[in-house]
């Protein structure tokens, strides 16, 4: 069995082609990162615009690297939603086309799932039940998953996700697109505990997330005016501290309320060096086992749709074989999401 997973949700043109029997065969990815830079965010159209560019090159050259054709395609993954409109349609557009043409079933992926379910795929992979954290720049939610499908909602950001703090802030400090990388590269040369910004409902007794303040408190330091670039280190540093901080208390916190010992921790600021090594210093503490996806993974990938697609079609989900129209869903809660083999 092979399928061909394609994402195209927001600024990274993904695909890949998953086996169950014999692992990850090949994947291409494409960042819009350089195109969008200039404007400081994602500009929803040239998005779209790229990915058509963009998606069938990708798909061709990751057929030529597996050494497969087209026909040897069994079942085609695309992203569903969330994300934006557009971008997509465009993946929905391709992934039905083929689909059509090559008569195989097509399975619509919730983006957050591929997230959720990629530390699966990596070498020692997690075993249901685990609370998971999904942390990336438009969610922070704290789950609990026990199966493939199966996800209740522990907790979830009253405002801005984690990701966006570090986005905005980033645009406040003047650094670049996307603003994780750039704010720890800065937080690096920061001298830890030099400035002191808010941990937002770090003792709220609950799994809620509030990450709006974090950006005001970084707009208010850099009115007030910062000296020079230590004291920009100094604020990348506490900014990085304060979420930290908040995402490591609640997880743990998550982690004691369900008496679960796996913790997974998926989406692009899962990539965040110093978020990793303090949940280690957390794990290596008590049972705690945590993981995450391999850090090629962290961010949008067609990995992570091709391997949930192939886990819900052994799941028993069929995927549908009407390939007369399609649809996307730029809004689509976690939880509507039906179990696998619905
Ligand atoms: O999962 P993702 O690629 O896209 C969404 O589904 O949102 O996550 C992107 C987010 C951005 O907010 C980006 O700033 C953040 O992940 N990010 C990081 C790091 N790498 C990416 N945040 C902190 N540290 C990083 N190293
Ligand atoms: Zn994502």
């Amino acid at each position: 069995m092979i399928v061909l997973g394609i994402e195209t949700s927001c600024d990274e043109t993904g695909v890949a082609l998953y086996s169950p029997e014999r692992g990850l065969l090949a994947q291409g990815l494409h960042s819009q990162v350089a195109m969008h830079e200039r404007f400081g965010g994602v500009v929803p159209e040239l998005a779209s615009r790229d990915h058509i560019r963009r998606v069938l090159p990708l798909t061709r050259h990751a057929l030529q690297d597996a050494g497969l054709a087209l026909a040897d395609i069994d079942a085609i993954a695309f992203t569903q939603g969330p994300g934006l409109a557009g971008a997509l349609l465009v993946g929905a557009a391709v992934a039905t086309g083929l689909a059509a043409a090559l008569q195989r079933p097509l399975i619509g992926i919730h983006h957050l799932e591929g997230h959720l379910l990629s530390p699966l795929l990596s070498a020692s992979p997690p075993s249901f039940p685990f609370v998971a954290l999904l942390v990336s720049g438009g969610h922070t939610q704290l789950m609990r998953v026990d199966g493939v499908g199966r996800y209740t909602l522990l907790g979830d950001t009253l405002d801005d996700a984690a990701g966006e703090a570090f986005d905005k802030s980033a645009k406040l400090l003047g650094l670049g697109y996307p603003g994780g990388p750039a704010i720890a590269a800065l937080a690096a040369r920061g001298r830890p505990g030099a400035c002191a910004l808010p941990r937002p409902l770090l003792h709220s007794g609950d799994l809620e997330f509030s990450f709006s303040g974090l950006k005001t408190a970084v707009l208010t330091a850099v009115r007030k005016g910062l000296a020079d670039e230590q004291a920009r280190a100094d604020l990348a540093c506490e900014l990085q501290s304060a979420i930290v901080d908040v995402l490591v208390a609640k997880c743990l916190a998550a982690v004691r309320s369900t008496g679960l010992t796996r913790l997974v921790i998926a989406g692009g600021v899962s990539a965040n060096q110093r978020l990793r090594d303090a949940l280690g210093q957390a794990s290596a503490k008590g049972r705690l086992q945590v993981y995450f996806p391999e850090p090629a993974l962290c961010t949008d990938n067609g990995a992570m749709i091709a391997f949930a697609g192939a886990l819900r079609l052994a799941a028993g989900s069929a995927g549908t074989t009407d390939v007369t129209g399609f649809s996307v869903r730029p809004r689509w809660p976690l939880h509507e999401l039906e179990a696998a083999g619905c």
